[in-house]
């Protein structure tokens, strides 16, 4: 089994990256476009991770050459993402029941919001075996945190995703009303829309490292690199569990 692991920026693959560098199996790099794929072994898994770039069209490309070139058989979305749900604080954890492209847009034709046309629904199913997996990897993680620190909680639901990073009260309010996502990022149902194109199975694994509100950015700035690590960490643990 191949696995293929896409990130759009360098500090959401940075700590995957090292992992296949320090598994003393040999590492293939390549450059496409303006995409890296890095191909080796981590915990004796098979994994080709892809750092894409930003928005759709970055991740549906790279989601395309996973599954035509590299033949994978599953794939993963790791990140950071802005939560939604009133539950959620800094480095929770997001898995992905379904995602939906939220700025996809042809309801004047008497499509539902977000259905792209061809599809039946505006959601994207991820895979039930990949999501438990995802969870049994937190489990794993979280017990191996020490005693006293504040710990991130998980979450399964929706991920919502557009070419936009939101930063917006209201935008933020009409994307809860329209879709009830638990979080917003920018990749994971582009990924998802050419999986199924494929019927390859995937999972989004995010953390939260800001509100998606008005100082969005700011906190993104904070925190992006340490929710990208906690989001990383726990692929490297699935990648145990899933062999
Ligand atoms: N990724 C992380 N935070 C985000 C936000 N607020 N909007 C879109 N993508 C994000």
């Amino acid at each position: 089994m191949k696995t293929g692991i896409i990130g759009a920026v360098k500090e959401e693959v940075d700590l995957l990256v090292r992992s296949l560098r320090e598994s003393n199996s040999p590492v293939r790099e390549t450059h496409l476009g303006s995409m890296e794929f890095f191909e080796g072994k981590i915990a004796n898994a098979h994994v080709v991770i892809c750092r894409c770039g930003v928005g759709k069209v970055h991740a549906a490309m790279c989601a395309q050459v996973l599954i035509s070139g590299f033949s994978v058989d599953r794939v993963i979305n790791t990140g950071a993402a802005g939560g939604l749900d009133d539950r959620l604080s800094l480095f929770d954890i997001i898995v992905s029941i379904d995602a939906v492209q939220h700025d996809f847009d042809v309801t004047s034709f008497g499509y539902k919001p977000g259905c792209i046309p061809g599809f039946t629904s505006p959601f994207f199913i991820a895979d039930p075996g990949m999501r438990l997996t995802a969870l049994n990897a937190f489990a794993e993680v979280i017990a191996q945190f020490p005693q006293d620190s504040i710990k991130p909680s998980v979450y399964e639901g929706r991920v919502a995703t557009g070419d936009v990073f939101v930063a917006n009260d209201i935008i933020r309010a009409e994307l809860r009303e329209r879709f009830s996502p638990v979080c917003v990022e920018m990749e994971g149902a582009a990924i998802a829309q050419v999986c199924a194109a494929y019927s390859i199975p995937f999972v989004i694994l995010r953390s939260i490292s800001d509100l998606a509100g008005d100082t969005a950015n700011v906190s993104y700035d904070d925190f992006s690199e340490q929710a990208s690590k906690m989001s990383a960490l726990l692929v490297i643990e699935m990648l145990q569990l899933l062999q």
